[in-house]
């Protein structure tokens, strides 16, 4: 039996999903929170049987069976303990241990520290009921501690004597070695007696797997005191860093919820919380949330929300917690945050505000893309060209160390997105733009420092200062819009060229066949085009515009038809010959396709640039602007009066090959 350590066993049991377990022997249906199925232990019709991953347990209704992923291979498989522990860690692909003199030896002092621990938990809560721990009531008190969390949190009370402690374990047979391993006195190292290494505090005993107390937390009642909470040292049994405070309890509190664990910064907290009902929090032990209690945390909650204050401490405590666990986000798995009202504690805002200020506060949470994307876009001023790639890179670096490859790619391409939105946003009027500043996808508002940052963001691009990713085009005599309507100016004479000159169809038939337009109207006036010249193949363009003035697109050919800036280009004039029409046809596709292609690339490569690395970022920014600066050249020259079409190609065939060589094709 010792062979088996309970650490191990939990250790197996995390790593296996019940579910995943039961279900290979029992056909099993999502319910809610659990999972159903029919009893393996008795004959039913309706399922009676749930298997609780959360919980880590099944319970069989019909039998009243009840118990975990061993106890159901045993009873189930008739397997001893032992053959289904070895199973299922072969399946959790977990070694197992060793059974050497040394192992069985340190579960047994483990054991004795253990009922050390229990035994002085049991004295620090007699303690607080008797004369000696008045003080510490009136304190429990005067910050509104029930009974009931007395009772639940076991809280008791140290008092001030050096030898209370000790004594009361010596006499129950315990040996001074183990007091002093367990943490609970100390030995001087000049030699002089042990004493008890908490006085004259409030006692919060910490539990680990199975409910057993592995350690203390002490709240000095002297405000003078050295340190306001110690905590027990490292022990055999205990690492701060491995433990949250509550957990056990949380955890099933949060599955019978179906709440997210709140995770929040003390041992007051976590009491004050559950006693306004709030059962599923935990707290770490005063330092930042380590890896192993994020994965705690993940075993118990797929997102669980972290309380931070909303000064600065609180705020950046959240962001070394997002350092932290960035690496480790994975598929499902993340953290959100709430923030509470400046220098106020969750203990705090309970009791000043009460239980449904706190709810309002956990229905405002932000999501850790938020709270990451606001504290970089704060951290920097982003009013030059340096200082904005500066955040990209920055962001790059951050997406780079998330180690699961969806969540990676995820991140990489919403930030890519969020930059876009942010620096290159669509063309507005004055009037919007003083009015809100750019919408910069920072999510869901709130107060705290969130607001804060988005004020800072604000202001930047409020000074005219905001970046954008692509200088504008200026605009050029043929197409004095930019963005949209140059767009649509650049697909409306395509077909302003086809509508003119009917016959240009048949000639560069596969050229019309691919053409993809963007604009609805007027990839619905194309294929009304299309349609009617595949009907009719001698229309001439009287006909075929007295067709389509019949059709849903007749609105559309009006625009086309009387656009003045389109009329200005001589390819596209009625009276142009077609030889030097079907010129202007091709040079304004060609600059289409570019235009269209680039476009593409630029979004492909913009959404990996966090995980490609620095290249294809680079690429796409060049090619962009090349994309705009020829643009600003040629396309007047093209599209107006056929104007060098010659040069144009050339450069457009130029253009081409610095892409292809930048996108390594
Ligand atoms: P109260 O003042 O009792 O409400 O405690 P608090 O939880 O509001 O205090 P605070 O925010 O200062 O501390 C949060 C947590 O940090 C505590 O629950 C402790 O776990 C830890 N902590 C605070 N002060 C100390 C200290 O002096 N030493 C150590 N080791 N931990 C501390
Ligand atoms: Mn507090």
């Amino acid at each position: 039996m010792a062979r088996f350590t309970p650490d191990f066993l939990d250790e197996l049991k995390a790593r296996l999903r019940p579910s995943d377990v039961i279900g290979r022997y029992v056909k099993l249906k999502k319910q809610g929170n659990e999972w159903a199925g029919l009893s393996p232990f008795t004959k039913e019709k309706t399922p009676s049987f749930f298997v609780n991953d959360q919980k880590g347990f099944y319970h069989c209704f019909s039998s009243s069976k009840h118990g975990d992923v061993i106890s159901f291979l045993q009873e189930t498989q008739r397997l001893t303990f032992h053959e289904a522990v070895e199973r299922l860690a072969e399946e959790a692909g977990l070694p197992l241990p060793a059974e050497t003199p040394g192992d069985a030896a340190r579960a047994q002092r483990a054991q004795g520290l253990a009922e050390a621990c229990a035994g002085a938990a049991q004295y620090f809560a007699a303690m607080l009921q008797r004369s000696d721990g008045r003080q510490a009531m009136d304190y429990l008190r005067g910050r509104e501690v029930s009974d009931g969390q007395i009772k639940q949190f076991n809280i008791g009370f140290a008092p001030s004597g050096r030898r209370g402690l000790k004594d009361f374990l010596i006499n129950k047979g315990f040996d001074e070695d183990v007091l002093i391993e367990a943490g609970l006195i100390i030995k001087p190292e000049d030699g002089s007696a042990s004493f008890d290494r908490f006085r004259n505090r409030i006692m919060f005993p910490i539990t680990g797997p199975r409910d057993r107390v592995i350690a203390f937390g002490g709240r000095a009642l002297d405000p003078e005191a050295r340190a306001k909470y110690l905590n027990s040292p490292a022990t055999p049994l205990f690492h701060k860093g491995s433990v949250l405070y509550n957990f056990n309890a949380a955890r099933m509190a949060s599955a019978d919820a179906k709440a997210p664990l709140i995770v929040c910064e003390g041992y007051m907290d976590v009491i004050a919380l559950w006693g306004a009902g709030f059962k599923h929090s935990v707290a770490p032990l005063g330092t930042a949330l380590t890896e192993d209690q994020l994965a705690l945390l993940w075993r118990a909650s797929d997102e669980p929300v972290l309380c931070f204050d909303g000064d600065k401490a609180g705020v950046a405590a959240a962001h070394r917690a997002i350092d932290r666990a960035l690496p480790l986000i994975k598929p499902g798995k993340s953290l959100s945050f709430a923030f509470l009202p400046e220098g106020q504690d969750p203990d705090d805002v309970l009791r000043s505000e009460g239980a449904a200020a706190f709810s309002t506060i956990l229905n405002e949470i932000h999501p850790l893309v938020d709270v990451l994307w606001d504290r970089e876009i704060a951290a920097r001023p982003l009013d030059t060209p340096e200082r904005r790639a500066a955040l990209k890179a920055h962001l790059r670096g951050l997406v780079k160390t998330i180690v699961d490859n969806d969540v990676r790619g995820a991140y990489g391409a919403e930030f890519a997105r969020r930059l876009d939105e942010r620096f290159a946003p669509p063309p507005r009027t004055g009037a919007q733009r003083s009015g809100g500043g750019w919408r910069g996808g920072e999510g869901p508002g709130g107060q705290g420092q969130g607001g804060q940052g988005r004020a800072r963001n604000w202001g930047a691009n409020q000074r005219g200062q905001g970046f954008r990713f692509t200088e504008p085009a200026r605009p050029t005599p043929g197409l004095k819009r930019r963005g949209g309507p140059s767009q649509w100016s650049r697909e409306a004479s395509l077909i302003l060229a086809a509508i003119n000159h009917p016959t240009l169809i048949e000639r560069q038939e596969t050229a019309f066949l691919d053409l993809e337009l963007t604009d609805p109207d007027l990839k619905a006036l194309l294929s009304e085009v299309l349609s009617a010249i595949s009907l009719d193949t001698g229309l001439d363009s009287a006909g075929l515009k007295s067709h389509l003035s019949g059709t849903g697109a007749a609105g559309s050919m009006e625009r086309v038809l009387n656009d003045p800036e389109l009329s200005k280009h001589r390819f596209l004039r009625p009276d142009t010959e077609i030889g030097e029409a079907e010129q202007g046809f091709r040079n304004a596709l060609a600059l289409h396709l570019f235009d269209s292609t680039l476009k593409q690339e630029v979004v492909r490569s913009a959404s990996q640039i966090f995980t490609d690395g620095d290249e294809s970022w680079k690429a796409a920014a060049a090619a962009r602007e090349e994309l705009v600066n020829t643009n600003k050249a040629s396309e007047q020259n093209v599209l107006d009066n056929g104007d060098s079409p010659k040069r144009f190609d050339d450069a457009l065939e130029r253009m081409k090959q610095s892409v292809d060589k930048k996108f390594n094709r």
